[in-house]
Order: C-alpha cells, then structure tokens, then sequence
C-alpha cells in the first residue's frame, strides 16, 4: 500500500489536519501539514478549524491539542505514545509537593499530564521557558515542574531560585558528556547546539542552547558549517533540508545504541498514521472539567507569548 497516498487522499475527504513534532519519522514530518516544536504546535492547535486533527507527537501533546480545540477530533496513532517526563510527575505526588510549598506558584513545562496542568499556574515550552519565567517578579516564589534540567538551566539564565521537581527527560538526560567532549575535540570547527532538557554539564559545553525549533533557526542562519547537535535524532531531518551545505553531527549515547531516538516518538509509523485516520481512533478523550482547568494556564503561555512576540 502507498500510505502516503492514501493518507493525503484520507486528510482531504476528512477534513483533517496533521501536525507532527520534529522526532517525527521523516516520512511523517514530509506529510505533515505544520511541522514544529512544541510552542508551535500548540498554537496551530488553538487555532485549527479542521474537523479532525491528527496529532504525530506523543500523548501530552495530543492532549494539550484537545485541551485548546476541544469541539475538534483529536487522534493520535500510537495511545501507548508517552513520555517519560511527564511519567515523572504523578498528580498525588505533585500535589504532596504543592502542599509543602503554600506560598509559590506554579510554572509546569508542557510535557506534563492535563491533571499536572490543572495545578499549575502557568505552562511553558522549552522555546520560552526563560520569558514565562521571568514575566514574574524576582521576589516570586515558584515550583518548576517536571524537567529538573531545564528548570537548572533557567535558574542560571535567569538568577532565580526555583523549587524544582526531580524529573528527567530519559532521552535528553543519558547524553554523554564525555562523547561530547571527544567530538568537540574531533570536530574543533563544530559548534554544539542542546536541548535544554539535557543535564547541565552538557548545557555548559553548548555554544546555543534552545528548543528545537530555536536550534534548527541558529543552525539555518549561523555562519558555522559544522554542528554536533545534543538531541533527539528526528531533528537531523530539517536541520539537513534547511541547510543542505552544512555538517550535523549527532551527539551519541554510547556505541551500542542509538538511545536518543525517542521510543515514545518513534512508536508512530506511516501505517499507524493510516489506519488511525481511516478507523478515526485512538481518539484523545478528556473531561471537561480537566478541559476547563488545563485551558487557563496554557492559554495564559500563549497570551504572555503573543505579547512579547515570541509567537504571532
Ligand atoms: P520542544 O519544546 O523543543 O518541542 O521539545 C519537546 C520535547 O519533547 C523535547 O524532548
Ligand atoms: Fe518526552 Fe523526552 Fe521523548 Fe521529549 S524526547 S517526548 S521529553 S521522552
């Protein structure tokens, strides 16, 4: 079967639209009506007027889809499509935290659950974390939740003293420090791009640190022509087709496994693309009371967004 083919024949008798995240198998983020990070997406889902939108990401993603377009259809091919952040924080717990921290808000980072997202005050990106932050007095008291790394990173960015809850990102946490330092050796000419996510060691080597869309546009308009990139593998796919001349070179884990290929985003395929815009499920189902509170504090990072012209 031709499931590109069908796919767009399927996304136009439908009315549907397809938004992938840049992990993406390269096959999706080709048929993919908006490709982006996750501050990206989550304003494309806000503002879809497509019947259904067929979200290429994982579940938070989806569900933060649903959450901003709640008369829309959401699919996501692959339920089982998690991430272990957001895993790193259970609602109880979390709330356990809260109660032990009276007096501060909360700024959750968006790959957390909808429950996570109805105890905080404010949801972030990785694309504008440090403008969330800081659009807060210094004298405010604050909860990052879940990435302990790039809650670390904002804290030294910024001079603040967050509370941070201990999570990881699985994937962007084992990037090994010491690889990186052997490629930056190998590769004196190469500039090293991270994802925030990675553990502050990494961080301090990197010559540019940001999202992934905030990388893929440093790698497109700076004048090196060589960059190690300390993330997941999907971004490459972009990196390579915005700036054919130039040399991206992948930080690995260790030599017997590609360990930064998301499992969680890599579950998706072109046949699980197919069949979920076909049968029209698994479908993201959600509450609405969970719709009502989660809607506040993402729609608050886009109103504090839109200001400061991070998105239009
Ligand atoms: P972005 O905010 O850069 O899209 O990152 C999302 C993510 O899951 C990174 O691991
Ligand atoms: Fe979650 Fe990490 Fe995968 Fe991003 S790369 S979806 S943070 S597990």
């Amino acid at each position: 079967m031709n499931y590109r083919e069908e796919i767009l024949k399927l996304k136009k008798d439908k009315n549907a639209v397809i938004l992938a995240h840049y992990y993406q198998i390269a096959e999706i983020q080709d048929i993919a009506d908006y490709v982006g990070d996750s501050l990206g997406l989550s304003q494309k889902a806000a503002e879809s007027e497509a019947d259904i939108i067929v979200f290429a990401g994982v579940h938070f993603m989806a569900e933060t889809a649903k959450i901003l377009s709640p008369s829309t259809k959401v699919l996501l091919p692959d339920l089982e499509a998690g991430c272990s952040l957001a895993d790193s924080c259970p609602p109880d717990e979390f709330s356990a935290f809260k109660e032990k921290h009276k007096d501060h808000i909360v700024i959750s980072y968006i790959n957390c659950s909808a429950a996570i997202k109805t105890m905080s005050d404010v949801i972030c990106t990785s694309g504008n974390a440090k403008q969330i932050v800081e659009s807060f007095p210094k004298e405010q008291n604050i909860i990052f939740a879940p990435d302990k790394n790039l809650g670390g990173y904002i804290n030294s960015i910024s001079g603040r003293n967050m509370v941070l809850w201990d999570g990881t990102c699985e994937v962007h946490d084992i990037l090994n420090t010491e690889a990186i330092i052997n490629l930056k050796i190998e590769h004196p000419d190469a500039k090293l791009v991270a994802h925030p996510e990675c553990k502050a060691q990494v961080l301090e080597l990197a010559d540019y640190v940001g999202s992934t869309t905030a990388m893929l546009n440093f790698t497109a308009y700076d004048d090196a022509k060589k960059y190690i990139v300390a993330t997941e593998t999907g971004i490459l796919h972009q990196m390579r087709k915005n700036s054919p001349e130039k040399e991206f070179i992948i930080v690995p884990t260790d030599e017997t496994c590609s360990c930064n290929d998301c499992p969680y985003m890599k579950l998706n395929t072109m046949e699980k693309l197919y069949s979920c815009m076909l049968d029209e499920k698994p479908e993201i189902i959600l509450d609405n009371n969970i719709i009502e509170m989660a809607k506040k504090p993402i729609n608050k990072m886009l109103d504090i967004s839109r200001k400061l012209n991070l998105i239009k």
